[in-house]
């Protein structure tokens, strides 16, 4: 608060009385706009727009939730103009973190929401249980549906953290014994963005804060409404084993030969193929690691129902992950080169929107290629021996054509007993093509790790759907 004017001080200000200059603010938007796939030239005004940025009240309200995603959030980095950002934010309301317990928290909720409305941010942790009239989950004796209701109606725009909130998550997996749902499903009218992961990336959360603050508005979102710059990709279009699957190199188990090399981890049940999230370009822990370089295949944590669609240890290719084939993912398997595996990446959300129109004809069968298949299984460099695929680098194709899935059946997108789609030659530039056979790229380099992309975005918020069709 400035003493003299007794309004609240700017973010500028704020920074300034701790040490950052306004070098450090420009450097911090530059850093923010590539993160957040904005146009370089964008940043002067991000820096100006954040430094005469006052305080935003944000109220956080947790549901059906595990407190992991809150514990992730808490735990990002140290005292970076990120953290401070947090700093900068009201944080009016959230159970876990304030010293009110009881009545004193529900007058303290409704203080913040009188006091701010129409203007605060809300966050959502958590899925929303609605069977029996809500009664799974209750607040100071509200249910979490009824609570939702009250409080969103003052928002200015509606964060649902982590895939609990998103998409019902966890608590929503078969049987769905509370009838949970995710935040979107309950709420329309309202600016929702939808920040997915069980938990989320923290930096995730920041970069949209620091959109919001700077221009006042979520940034571009998919047709699942999750931010483009950071969803807009795979786990795969970014991981750093991707040259080993493109060398068609696959650890057999997670203690073998191929495991200890580093190798990919698609025949050990990695869904990274199909899974759209930040984590293999921002990773864990101020950039530590992220599940596959920690050695375990991705599980698909931010994607709708991943706790329901088989077993994480099974291959996509393995025919028995019914569950993701209508992922409505194009994965882009098989592409050597950054460049096509980007052009792919940016026309992922309009094939997925694609599939998802009912009007919309669809592609019959896998032979066609189908945004809706999981990713073939890749061949095999060697099916049988590690040392074997080492000492024989030839191309893929020549090395183990057997190894290659049965043709197909009708990839009629309901047949959830369909065999994996055959591989085909990949069009680098045909989102809807099907993965392609792995090629053996001795130009790629094991340690070369892929450059984040930009993806440039394609609409906001006011623009998506209001509802996003369920999975299968
Ligand atoms: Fe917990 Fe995962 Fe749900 Fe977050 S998304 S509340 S980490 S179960
Ligand atoms: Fe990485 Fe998994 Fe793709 Fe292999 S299948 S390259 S481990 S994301
Ligand atoms: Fe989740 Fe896969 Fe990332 S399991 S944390 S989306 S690597």
């Amino acid at each position: 608060m400035d003493a003299a004017t007794d309004v609240p001080e700017t973010l500028g200000a704020m920074l300034a009385r701790r040490g950052f200059g306004r070098r450090s603010l420009l450097k911090f938007a530059i850093a923010m706009t590539s993160s957040l796939a904005l146009p370089p030239a964008t940043a002067p005004a991000m820096a100006a727009n954040l430094a005469r940025a006052r305080r935003r009240s944000v109220i956080w309200l947790s549901f059906q939730e595990c407190t992991g995603c809150l514990e992730t959030l808490l735990r990002s980095s140290t005292p970076t103009i990120s953290a401070l950002i947090f700093d900068f934010i009201s944080l009016d309301y959230q159970e876990s973190l304030m010293a009110a317990a009881g009545d004193a928290a529900t007058r303290t909720l409704r203080e913040a929401v009188a006091a701010n409305h129409g203007e605060y941010l809300l966050a959502i942790d958590g899925s929303i249980p609605t069977k029996d009239g809500g009664v799974y989950s209750m607040t100071g004796g509200q249910s979490n549906v009824s609570m939702l209701a009250e409080i969103a109606a003052g928002a200015k725009a509606i964060l649902a953290i982590g895939t609990c909130a998103a998409y019902g998550g966890i608590p929503k997996a078969h049987p769905n014994p509370t009838g949970a749902v995710g935040v979107e499903d309950l709420v329309s009218g309202k600016p929702i963005v939808n920040i997915p992961g069980c938990p989320p990336v923290p930096e995730v959360l920041s970069g949209v804060l620091v959109h919001f603050i700077a221009f006042g508005r979520l940034p571009d979102l998919d047709d699942r409404k999750r931010p483009l710059a950071y969803f807009g990709t795979t786990i795969h279009d970014q991981c750093y084993r991707r040259p080993f699957y493109d060398q068609g190199k696959f650890a057999k188990s997670f203690d073998d030969e191929g495991a200890r090399q580093g190798w990919c981890l698609f025949e050990l049940g990695c869904k990274g193929p199909v899974t759209h999230n930040a984590c293999a370009s921002l990773k864990w822990n101020s950039g530590t690691s992220f599940p596959i370089e920690s050695g375990h295949g991705c599980i698909g944590c931010s994607e709708p129902d991943f706790w329901d669609k088989g077993s994480f240890y099974t291959s996509l290719a393995g025919g028995s992950v019914a569950g993701w084939r209508n992922a409505g993912i194009a994965a882009a398997v098989g592409i050597a080169g950054g460049a096509a595996a980007a052009l792919t990446a940016r026309r992922k959300p309009h094939a997925e929107k694609a599939e998802r129109d009912p009007d919309k004809p669809k592609p019959k069968t896998a032979d066609a290629g189908s945004a809706g298949d999981v990713p073939a299984k890749p061949k095999d460099a060697d099916a049988s021996s590690v040392d074997a695929a080492q000492a024989n680098p030839k191309d893929a194709d020549a090395v183990n054509a057997d190894a290659a899935p049965a043709k197909p059946k009708d990839a009629d997108a309901d047949n959830a007993d369909a065999a994996p789609a055959k591989p085909q030659d990949h069009d680098a530039g045909n989102a809807d093509a099907a993965p392609t056979t792995p090629k053996d790229t001795n130009a790629s380099s094991a340690d070369a790790t892929p450059a984040k992309p930009k993806v440039a975005g394609t609409g906001n918020v006011d623009a998506a759907p209001p509802n996003r069709d369920k999975q299968p």
